[in-house]
């Protein structure tokens, strides 16, 4: 019996993206788990394959969590169940393009509901049993966009700043309690968020697509590790490098053009 076999790794958004590569690279590790989103038949037909694949336990929970009195109840049944969870990817998250003025109000704020509201508070539950244990890692999932006030992504851009700043605040405060906070910071991949995101893939973007596998294994690597953020792939890092290394006018306006084409 290893190390990994005795410990919980919680995911949101397990039922796609990076959320789905996130469960299969855990539970190659051994690791138990516990898959969350809405689509409860993906969620199963991964558990299923998950299992019989590699004999470890595997928990399902349809939660949606836009709902934060879900959140609490997923919280809750997990208490009950006796499962501590000792890993918490914090990944479920949407967004959208398009000015800002076209769209919705209700879907805006859904995304910032989504994106910072329920990460948030999924942080905020989980860590607190974490902090009475006095371990555990939490791996938040922002963007580069973090990094960058993209137009036809303000909202989603704005909701991933805050998650990193999130998390680089949480990692110096949770430090001492023995808990680990990263932030992942992904560029362009090949998951469902394109499709969902209603988002025009530039030649730019095609070109520098990643797939989940790398992003994953980046961030695995970097909690285990107790970074405080990563940024997978060398031409996501020369973006990120540049938006603080060059002016503001300047950055911003070539990184419109990757994203808007
Ligand atoms: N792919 C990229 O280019 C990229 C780049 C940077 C950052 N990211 C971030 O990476 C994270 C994962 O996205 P992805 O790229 O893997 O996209 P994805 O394939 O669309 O996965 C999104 C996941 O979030 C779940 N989700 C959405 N709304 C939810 C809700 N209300 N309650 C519970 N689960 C919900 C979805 O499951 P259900 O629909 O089944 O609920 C799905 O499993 C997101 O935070 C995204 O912002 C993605």
């Amino acid at each position: 019996m290893t190390e990994a076999h005795n410990s919980w790794v919680l995911v949101t958004g397990a039922s796609s993206g990076f959320g789905e590569e996130f469960a299969r690279q855990y539970a190659k590790q051994g690791h138990s788990l516990i898959l969350v989103a809405r689509r409860l038949d993906r969620l199963e037909k991964l558990a299923e394959t998950l299992r019989q694949q590699y004999r470890i336990d595997v928990v399902v929970e349809q939660v949606d969590l836009s709902n934060l009195a879900e959140i609490v109840r997923l919280h809750e049944r997990l208490r009950e169940r006796g499962i501590a969870v000792d890993i918490l990817i914090n990944n479920a998250g949407h967004g959208l393009q398009g000015p800002f003025l076209d769209s919705q109000i209700d879907t805006a704020l859904a995304m910032v509901q989504l994106d910072i509201a329920s990460l948030t508070a999924v942080t905020h539950v989980f860590a607190q049993d974490m902090r009475k244990r006095r371990r555990g890692k939490i791996l938040l999932i922002a963007s580069l966009l973090a990094y960058y006030g993209v137009d036809n992504f303000a909202v989603y851009a704005a909701s991933k700043a805050y998650v990193l700043r999130l998390g680089e605040a949480l990692h110096r405060e949770f430090k001492r309690d023995g808990v680990t906070v990263t932030v992942l910071c992904p560029g362009m991949s090949d998951t469902g968020f394109a499709q969902a995101a209603q988002q025009k893939l530039t030649p730019a973007l095609k070109q520098v697509m990643m797939q989940p596998a790398p992003v994953v294994r980046a961030g695995i690597r970097a909690l285990q590790s107790g970074r405080i953020s990563v940024v997978p792939g060398w031409a996501n890092k020369v973006v990120a490098f540049l938006a603080r290394a060059t002016p503001r006018r300047l950055n911003q306006a070539i990184f419109s053009r990757v994203m808007n084409g």
